[in-house]
């Protein structure tokens, strides 16, 4: 199957997918593009595994093994329920909502720095802030900020592909093992020495486990939400009047950020791999088989919603998948809301209007799975 260059918007494709071919098969690779057939196969973890190394080159899974205990997101239960119990606590909305006052101080701070009229949001605010707020949350030096940003970078644009960055992976284990190591000495409020503590049914964390942990933050929250953040704005910037209604309304923010994770959802696809023969949509997925979940059109899916095409910033009813479902529904979802819901806050208080000077495909981020923009140029309206 001829997939479209991640330059181009995907939504017409997606369109032409659902109504003609909503499940395609080429080879070992199945394609699902409808909300429903999305759903099933992320809701059964028995048939559709996310424990890829079981059926990876053997060469490249004993790489992953040498390196980090495997992350809760390529676990399936009972392993992963094991995990997931015990990172839970750290990610209660409780905790998460006590971040809003640092989020917004962040927030201010970045575009207290901005005085330009002309400035690109990416760099001003909507990267650094996620990058910031995870590096207080597990209690790292802000010195260490710039390395974080270029590992998240990287991490973002490997996530979903098999092959392993060693070198990256052992620069990120190192630092982080060395900063459990100083934690265990004298534990703080941080998140790390939550996850040193955290202890259920008498089970607790290795080490290699808490730095795959942190790892995995990083790769799976940093990113995500800096293109829940811009594109947000890009879609404001689109749909004239909202920017302003907004300001006006800000009660509506909430729903605008359910809305733009609907409208472009930031992950577009996730996968799977079959573990069983399964049925979908009349066509035969075959143990083995590779299943690619496009997230981004079951959002968009004209059965579930009414009106898809449209941005509607205070939508009714918005079930849509962005942050997955079933038993991987995203952990770090409840952040990335506050962090969205906080810098939409900020800006539409701040500015009389921000719009966006269309960005080039080129600025897209290279990535078939990421949908967001590196470079977002934005002006600055009383
Ligand atoms: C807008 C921002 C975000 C989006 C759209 C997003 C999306 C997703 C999706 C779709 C999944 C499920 C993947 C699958 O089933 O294969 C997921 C899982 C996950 N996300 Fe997020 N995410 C976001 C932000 C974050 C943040 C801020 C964090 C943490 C700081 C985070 C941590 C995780 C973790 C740990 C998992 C794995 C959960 C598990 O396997 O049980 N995410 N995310």
């Amino acid at each position: 199957m001829q997939i479209p260059d991640y330059r181009d918007e995907p939504f017409e494709w997606y369109r032409e997918m659902r109504n003609k071919a909503p499940v395609v098969k080429d080879g070992n690779s199945v394609f699902l593009f409808r909300y429903d057939d999305c759903k099933e196969v992320l809701g059964n973890f028995r048939v559709f595994s996310s424990q890829f190394r079981d059926f990876m080159d053997k060469e490249v899974a004993a790489q992953l093994n040498m390196m980090a205990a495997p992350s809760i997101l390529i676990l399936d239960p009972p392993k992963h329920t094991k995990m997931r119990n015990l990172v839970n606590r750290a990610f209660t909305p409780r905790r998460i909502q006590s971040y809003e006052g640092e989020i917004r101080k962040i927030s201010e701070g970045l575009l207290d720095q901005q005085k330009n009229t002309v400035f690109d949001l990416v760099s001003s605010l909507s990267y650094p802030l996620p990058v910031l707020v995870i590096s207080r949350i597990l209690g790292v030096p802000e010195e260490n900020m710039t390395r974080f940003k270029e590992w998240s970078d990287k991490l973002a644009m490997n996530l979903g592909r098999m092959g392993v960055d060693m070198a990256l992976q052992k620069e990120m284990s190192d630092y982080f093992g060395k900063l459990i190591e100083e934690r265990k000495h004298s534990l703080g409020d941080d998140l790390i020495s939550l996850l040193i503590e955290s202890e259920v049914d008498g089970e607790r964390l290795t080490k290699q486990e808490i730095t795959g942990f942190s790892i995995l933050l990083l790769a799976a929250g940093n990113e995500t939400t800096t293109n829940l953040i811009g594109n947000s704005i890009l879609t404001l910037s689109e749909y004239p009047g909202t920017f302003q209604l907004l300001k006006e309304k800000p009660y509506l923010i909430q729903s605008t950020v359910e809305e733009s994770l609907r409208y472009r959802s930031p992950v577009q696809s996730t996968r799977r791999v079959a573990k069983e023969n399964y049925s979908i949509g009349g066509v035969e997925i075959g143990r083995g088989d590779f299943v690619s979940v496009f997230l981004g059109s079951a959002n968009r899916d004209e059965e579930i919603f009414s009106e898809p095409e449209k941005f509607i910033p205070d939508r009714k009813e918005n079930r849509h998948i962005a942050f997955g479902e079933g038993v991987h529904f995203c952990l770090g979802a409840p952040l990335a809301r506050l962090e969205a819901k906080v810098a939409l806050e900020t800006v539409t208080a701040r500015y009389g209007n921000l719009r966006v000077i269309k960005p080039s495909p080129d600025d897209r981020l290279d990535s078939d799975i990421m949908y967001g923009y590196r470079k977002l140029m934005v002006q600055k309206e009383n």
